[in-house]
């Protein structure tokens, strides 16, 4: 029994390790008066998008937002069909949901938990518009495959990142794959504000010019867009609606989702160490791979190509229900990422699905369990996580 209890996630260390810039950067915003769009999200967004390898960086309010926001910039609405994975959280498909398009689940592998690429070209109509690889866990999905099979299909790929930032998939990083991405900064990600934050990653200056349109009320306020390239059909222009206020002239309905200046100054205080903490985190899987020996433990597979960086550690096992009860009592806490796979979801009954559809999806829901992971473990806990994994009974 340990004395005090390890957590799985533990957000207030991290701000311990980074206290003096973190609190310098929060007092300069407040100090500045600066509170909405300011200096701090434009370089963040320069900062990040620099970080990842794409041209443009656009801030939002959460990730769910981000995934929305390029979703609409892409043009998906009612009609369409969006192919994503069963095993993610909810915002994924959530986000489908909510411009109107119909998501499509697929399976993920037995082993790494992405997304199964050769079970996408199945699911593929002549509704299909695009398909949303979740970069799970921490770990890319097959993005060679799945852009290959994007491009054959004529279909948009939009990564959900939100588990993933600074993971590396055949050396390019997680969110330059595909025409757009979404990245979350919820606290406990990998790179995590202090509240919400989001942000959308692209290429195409179209995308990005759109993406900034729909976070300000769809206006011209940040997006400065022309009012035709988001009505294709209509060829008037704002000024045919004597617009001469792009703040106040609303080319599309859009959203109120900004990256907040104080979060993005916090974000720009913590990028730097994020390949540091990745890298910590992949020391602390190295560890939990070799010295878990326990029989009835099955770790996560790394998939050759991918740099994991580890948002959770997730293990599979007969018994989990007693595992984590057990962990429980052992002081050690255990989380469950996702413990009811998206088909299978109320929400979306009327889709069809039934239990047996994507077996190894359901399989991850019943049986996984995520044991601590975070930078800040100390050496001493990961050999208490180890110790008492390894003294689980499996019968
Ligand atoms: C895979 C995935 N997609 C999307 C989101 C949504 O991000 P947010 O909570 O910032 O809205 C999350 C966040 O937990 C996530 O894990």
């Amino acid at each position: 029994m340990e004395g005090r209890k390890i957590p799985l996630m533990n957000v207030s260390r991290q701000y311990e390790s980074r206290k003096d810039e973190i609190n310098k950067a929060v007092l300069e915003v407040l100090e500045s008066g600066n509170y909405i769009s300011g200096q701090n999200v434009k370089e963040f967004e320069k900062e990040f998008a620099q970080y990842i390898g794409v041209k443009h960086a656009v801030g939002v309010g959460n990730g769910t937002d981000a995934l929305v926001i390029a979703l609409r910039a892409l043009g998906i609405g009612p009609g369409d069909e969006v192919i994503t994975c069963a095993l993610t959280f909810y915002a994924t498909a959530e986000a489908i949901a909510n411009v109107g398009a119909k998501p499509v689940f697929v399976d993920c592998t037995d082993d790494t938990y992405v997304i199964d690429a050769d079970a996408i070209e199945a699911k593929i109509t002549d509704r299909t518009k695009a398909v949303i690889p979740v970069q799970l866990y921490g770990q890319c999905a097959d993005m060679v495959k799945i852009c290959e099979i994007a491009r054959k299909h004529g279909l948009f790929v939009v990564e959900d990142v939100a588990q993933a930032a600074g993971s590396v998939y055949r050396g390019k990083k997680a969110g330059s794959w595909g025409d757009i991405a979404c990245v979350s900064f919820f606290p406990t990600k990998n790179l995590g504000a202090a509240g919400d934050g989001g942000i959308i990653l692209t290429d195409s200056e179209d995308l990005a010019k759109k993406c900034r349109a729909y976070r300000v009320h769809g206006s011209g306020l940040d997006g400065l867009y022309t009012y035709n390239a988001l009505h294709p059909d209509d060829s008037r222009e704002a000024e045919d609606f004597g617009n001469n206020q792009p703040k106040y002239f609303n080319y599309v309905v859009g959203y109120n989702s900004r990256l907040d200046e104080l979060q993005a100054a916090i974000l720009r205080a913590k990028l730097p160490c994020l390949d540091g903490w990745n890298e910590k985190r992949r020391k602390i899987a190295d560890r939990y791979r070799t010295e878990i020996t326990n029989p009835c433990v099955k770790h996560p597979k790394v998939a050759e190509g991918a740099e994991h960086i580890f948002y959770v550690y997730v293990v599979t096992l007969e018994e989990r229900d007693r595992f984590r009860n057990y962990m429980e009592e052992c002081g050690i806490a255990t989380g469950v990422y996702f413990p009811i796979p998206l088909h299978l979801q109320r929400v979306f009954e009327e889709l069809g699905y039934k239990k047996g559809d994507l077996p190894h999806a359901e399989y991850v829901a019943e049986h996984s369990a995520a044991i601590p992971m975070f930078p800040e473990l100390t050496e001493e806990e990961i050999t208490s996580v180890i110790r008492a994994v390894n003294q689980f009974s499996g019968k």
